[in-house]
């Protein structure tokens, strides 16, 4: 028999579901939400009110796409958290009145340990143990993947995340949010003639709170004696701070490569669409004889693909949630 899987992911400003028919993904469908844009962020009621009007189109999109009927489904995973505590409740009471109604197991999911699988998405898929850097708009991890389920972090940030250094500099530039994909997009124009310090903290740990503050006294010192600073140099400084935002999750990352002797290594999460990112991973893999895997775009920024690999696994363990499972705004991995 089958296991066929629908996936629901709600945990911010995504709305998306997906289906899996032993191990392959047959749809992974997404509605984004606009509305945040004039905030300049995520207003999480906004983000609940939205996903609220968006999981039902969602989810019959991603059961047509897939061919598949409720009736045929094995269980229905969601993610539990971490997030909005508002996003994932849509999402969780949907996911647990569907599968109360059809009488089919709940799995549960942690967001971060999605990511990571979003590796098993499409080949190429890495050997076990294999490196993960997962940087995301809430979090920035180095993770040792040992199995499917069995995750050790051994590196992460002490205060902003990787996806927030670069939407917070997108703010004080002026761009839309969220910012990483416009900065990527116009750092390709510029060159990287600013320079930004490097935090210095030991170990695997990073910080980016320092880096936000140091782009802010730069832009105010330029604009007193330019008031088109930024719009001048708009290219030139997306490209300095990509710069940095790179170099300071490879230098940590090639720390832990080198401390643990793991040689596959991955990077995931939204930012893991950042061209700079790719292609320095790349770069750094061909210098040290790594094995590199990097997801396709689709599976990079929150959906819902990913969380269908996380609840595949864990449905053929058994690991089913009861049906009074409450979704959890901060979960460590
Ligand atoms: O994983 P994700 O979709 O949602 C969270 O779980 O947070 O990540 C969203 C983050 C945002 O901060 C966004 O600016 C960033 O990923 N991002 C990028 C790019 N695409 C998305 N950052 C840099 N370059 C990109 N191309
Ligand atoms: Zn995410």
């Amino acid at each position: 028999m089958q296991t066929i899987i629908l996936a629901i992911e709600s945990s911010c400003d995504d709305t998306s579901a997906a289906v899996l028919v032993d191990g392959q993904i047959l749809s992974n469908c997404v509605a984004g939400q606009e509305a945040h844009r004039q905030y300049g962020g995520v207003v999480p009621e906004v983000a609940s009110r939205a996903h609220q009007a968006n999981i039902i189109p969602v989810v019959h999109m991603a059961l047509q796409q897939a061919g598949v009927r409720t009736t045929d489904l094995s269980g229905i995973a969601f993610t539990r958290g971490p997030g909005l505590i508002g996003s994932l409740i849509v999402g969780v009471s949907f996911a647990k009145a569907l599968a109360m109604s059809l009488d089919i197991p709940l799995v549960e999911v942690h967001h971060m340990q999605a990511h990571v699988l979003a590796h098993f998405a499409e080949d190429p898929r890495p050997d076990f143990p294999f490196l993960c850097l997962t940087v995301s708009g809430g979090h920035t991890q180095i993770v040792i993947v040992k199995d499917y389920l069995d995750m050790e972090v051994i590196g992460s940030t002490i205060d902003d995340a990787a996806g927030e250094a670069f939407d917070k500099t997108g703010k004080l530039l002026g761009l839309d949010y969220p910012a990483g994909p416009h900065i990527d997009r116009l750092a390709r124009q510029g060159k990287a003639r600013f320079s930004f310090p490097e935090p210095q903290i030991t170990g695997l740990d990073f910080s980016f709170s320092g880096l936000k503050t140091s782009i802010l006294y730069f832009l105010k010192k330029e604009l007193r004696q330019n008031p088109q600073f930024i719009e001048q140099n708009l290219e030139d400084i997306c490209a300095s701070v990509q710069d940095r935002i790179v170099s300071i999750l490879m230098h940590k990352l090639i720390l832990a490569a080198e401390q643990t002797g793991i040689r596959d290594v991955a990077i995931a999460g939204g930012v893991s669409a950042n061209s700079g990112l790719r292609e320095a991973l790349e770069q750094t893999g061909r210098e040290k004889g790594w094995r590199t895997f990097i997801p396709a775009f689709e599976y990079c920024t929150d959906n819902a693909g990913m969380i269908a690999v996380a609840g595949y696994h864990k449905f053929l363990k058994g690991e089913f949630a009861p049906l009074d499972v409450r979704p959890v705004a901060r979960w460590e991995m």
